[in-house]
């Protein structure tokens, strides 16, 4: 992990509240991981001490972006960053995904800017799988074209059925799942709100199959200092609480203890 100062290349609008942000970074590009983090200080935000995390959603050799959501304070003025500006930067954080197991179909669950580090993910596999994108409206759905150009069947639900099958994300997973043919197998990774999170556990819990799940805490230091991240983790059947900066943000499903 190190400090980074990276000038901004682009801030585009991509849908609703959604957009990328595209950094020249020379040096960190090339060793993140799909699932790790950066940790961003916001530019002329007013009294604003924490920097905020933002999964990686491309990398190359020298650019590097994150996909963001305006949810407050610090993303709303995010907004304002322009090319050319310079970017105090921390990572990369965390651990990532494990790599894909090319025996077993990849099979993602995405929700909101959830996708963002699944898509990462995808970008850095051969093997192609299914990828299942939730929201509750159509400017929810990001990253189609990016699952579709490298192969992948793509799935689509949303709450008020504006695009993709109308209701919850799992409902369009089970059904696939009900379809699958005996002896496939296949591998769960998730990123999205808790309560989708949970249920894709459960799935795999029934199911007998492997799910990684990343988690999204509120975080102050972003570097195991300061706890604010904390989940209680059963490993080896003793509950402990880990953070999720530096333990996390993945997470195997099984040893998540739900609240
Ligand atoms: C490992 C990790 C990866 C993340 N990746 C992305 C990403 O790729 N794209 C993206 O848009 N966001 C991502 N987030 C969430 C992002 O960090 C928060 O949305 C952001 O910090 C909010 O800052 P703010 O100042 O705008 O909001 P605040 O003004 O601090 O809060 C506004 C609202 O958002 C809620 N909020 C704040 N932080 C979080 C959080 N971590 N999770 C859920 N709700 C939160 C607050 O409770 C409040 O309701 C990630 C978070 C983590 C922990
Ligand atoms: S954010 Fe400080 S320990 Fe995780």
């Amino acid at each position: 992990m190190r400090i980074y100062k990276a000038r901004v290349l682009a801030n585009k609008h991509v849908s609703g509240d959604y957009r990328v942000l595209e950094f020249d970074v020379p040096g960190l590009g090339n060793i993140v991981r799909p699932g790790q983090f950066i940790h961003l200080r916001v530019p002329r935000l007013d009294g604003a001490v924490l920097r905020r995390p933002f999964s990686v959603y491309k990398s190359d050799r020298r650019k590097l972006s994150i996909l963001y959501k305006s949810v407050g304070k610090g993303t709303h003025a995010m907004k304002s960053i322009i090319k050319g500006d310079v970017i105090n930067l921390m990572g990369p954080l965390g651990n990532g995904f494990p790599v894909i197991n090319s025996g077993m179909i990849p099979v993602l669950v995405a929700g909101g800017y959830g996708v963002a580090p699944l898509a990462f993910l995808a970008s850095r596999t051969k093997t192609k799988g299914m990828v299942f994108i939730g929201g509750s409206t159509a400017s929810d759905i990001l990253c189609v074209k990016d699952f579709k150009s490298l192969g992948w069947g793509v799935r689509i639900a949303t709450e008020d059925g504006s695009v993709g099958r109308k209701g919850l994300v799992t409902k369009v997973l089970d059904e696939w799942l009900v379809k699958m043919e005996p002896g496939q197998t296949f591998e769960l990774f998730a990123c999205g709100p808790d309560g989708m999170l949970k249920a894709v556990g459960e799935r795999a819990t029934c199911l007998n199959v492997k799910a990684w799940l990343s988690l999204d805490k509120h975080m102050g230091c972003g570097v195991g200092a300061c706890l604010a991240c904390v989940q209680a983790i059963r490993r080896h059947g003793i509950v402990s609480l880990m953070r999720v900066c530096r333990e996390g943000p993945v997470f195997d499903a099984s040893e998540i203890v739900w609240e």
